[in-house]
């Protein structure tokens, strides 16, 4: 199943020396092989991701003289990258190159693109996207650190803060927002936003700076400083500006002229509310200095945190009519958030290969460590992100892995109990109710928020 080099060669000399884009993997790894690369002669680990049988990977790794491990991955906590090789319809081996060195970036991408026919994806120590912790598993992204509400004292010259003792008080989280008039990242640690959601550079939108004689008129302009100075009192600002370390995501609240123009017309009717982004989370605006977006409650709310969702929608309306565009245009992507919609709406199917509660009360599962484990009634919708989409109704036990602490593998814990290291976040206090035997419940896995290696329907033995 390994990929012949003189194919590699062939391959590489009419494409793929440029090194393609990263392909979106599925999130199902069949198992893991350690192997010392023939060539490079240094220790690989490689992950059979996607539509792998288990004698498939059985094989490819019998291939590098090694023997696989089913039913985990890799979880290599410092790599330079992974080198992705597609290796048939909907399969990838994901190869993860050890080490720290960055001096060794260069000849590991060449290896994988020159060599391989594959296409390297850097960890945050060769330039890819920031990673916070041990993080181990999936495409280079950050370990999702839960929101924490953070109080602090008014800036110098600005007024008492509405929380007690004139503190101001913020939710460090992407739907979060500090007190109106007051800047987000001035009083929250947009280092922690940062990992809520992947964050790159995105170029604005084609011709962002173009004069636009709108802005002469003074209501106009008014209106459009108010929609920023909201904007600036939400954790948007830790992506969507000049602030953001490596650049803006796509608009941006400095953008020179009228800043709205930096928007794609996609963006801009996620903000009229046209396009449904209840999928992104939301704080209830009593909790959140008075803001508030889209959420099961007011679906058709604006993506933008607010303070008068029917003000901001209007704007965007108005925008999306200046630009020519009505509802009717977006009738065919009717939800905004993307995987976070996609894993909203999943339904499991039954379990197989032995995942679920154990005959001895232990639970099992594969795709490797979690640091999220959930057990639900199997009608309760899929947990998602927080602060309102990942304790659903019909949640019976869910358990986390403290900020800082690290992942629990399959097989480690009993229903009900709570092993050392570990955090039960609901029930809030007492053990879960017990479950009936010969009943099916929901068993949800994830390696991080996101990300779940496990998601099925089992039978309580
Ligand atoms: C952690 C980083 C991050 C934060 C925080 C963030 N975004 Fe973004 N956002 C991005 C990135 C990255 C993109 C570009 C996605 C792409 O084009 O691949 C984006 C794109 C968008 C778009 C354009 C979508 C489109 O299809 O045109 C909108 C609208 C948007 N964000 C709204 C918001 C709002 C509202 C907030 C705050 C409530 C917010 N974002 C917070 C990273 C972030």
């Amino acid at each position: 199943m390994s990929r012949p080099l003189f194919l590699s060669l062939l391959v590489c000399a009419s494409v793929a020396c440029q090194g393609g884009t990263v392909p979106i993997v599925p999130e199902k790894v069949v198992g893991h092989c350690v192997y010392k690369n023939r060539f490079s002669e240094l220790e690989e680990c490689r992950d059979y991701v996607g539509e792998w049988t288990e004698k498939a990977a059985t094989e490819d790794c019998e291939d590098q003289d090694a023997q696989v491990v089913l039913g985990s991955a890799c979880g290599l906590s410092e790599r330079l990258g992974y080198c992705f090789l597609e290796e048939g319809k909907e399969r990838w081996a994901r190869i993860s190159f050890p080490g720290t060195d960055a001096q060794k970036c260069g000849s590991m991408k060449r290896g994988c693109e020159l060599f391989g026919g594959g296409v390297f994806d850097p960890a945050p120590v060769c330039g890819g996207k920031e990673e916070q912790g041990g993080g181990g598993g999936g495409g280079g992204l950050a370990t999702f650190l839960q929101p924490v509400r953070t109080c602090k004292a008014p800036l110098a010259g600005e007024p008492p803060g509405l929380s007690e003792g004139g503190q101001v008080c913020t939710w460090e989280m992407i739907s979060g927002a500090t007190e109106p008039g007051r800047s987000f990242d001035q009083y929250a640690s947009c280092d922690r936003v940062r990992t809520q959601r992947p964050y790159y550079p995105v170029p604005p939108a084609p011709d962002s700076t173009r004069e636009d004689a709108r802005m002469n008129d003074a209501a106009y302009a008014s209106e459009v400083k108010w929609v920023r100075s909201q904007i600036e009192s939400t954790a948007c600002v830790c992506c969507h500006s000049t602030r953001s370390p490596r650049g803006p995501s796509n608009w941006f609240v400095e953008s020179p002229g009228n800043f709205i123009n930096s928007f794609h017309p996609r963006g801009l009717a996620m903000g009229a509310g046209w396009i449904d982004t209840v999928g992104f989370g939301a704080y209830r605006p009593e909790d959140n200095n008075g803001f508030s977006r889209a959420s099961p409650e007011r679906p058709h709310d604006s993506i933008f945190v607010t303070t008068d969702a029917a003000r901001i929608a209007r704007f965007f309306e108005a925008e999306l009519a200046h630009r020519g565009y009505s509802r009717e245009d977006f009738r065919d992507n009717p939800y905004g958030a993307g995987p976070l919609d996609t894993q909203r709406f999943f339904r499991p199917e039954a379990c197989d290969k032995g995942e679920g509660v154990s005959a001895e009360g232990t639970l099992v599962w594969r795709g490797g460590p979690a640091r999220y484990l959930y057990v639900l009634e199997t009608e309760a919708a899929t947990p998602t992100v927080p602060p309102n989409l990942d304790l659903p109704e019909g949640t019976r036990w869910r358990l986390d892995v403290p900020e800082g602490g690290a992942p629990f593998e399959s097989g480690t814990v009993r229903y009900g109990t709570v092993p050392g290291g570990l955090a039960q976040r609901f029930p809030l206090v007492g053990a879960p109710p017990a479950l009936v035997s010969g009943r099916a419940y929901y068993l949800y896995v994830l390696e991080d928020i996101i990300r779940p290696v496990t998601r099925c329907v089992f039978t309580a033995p």
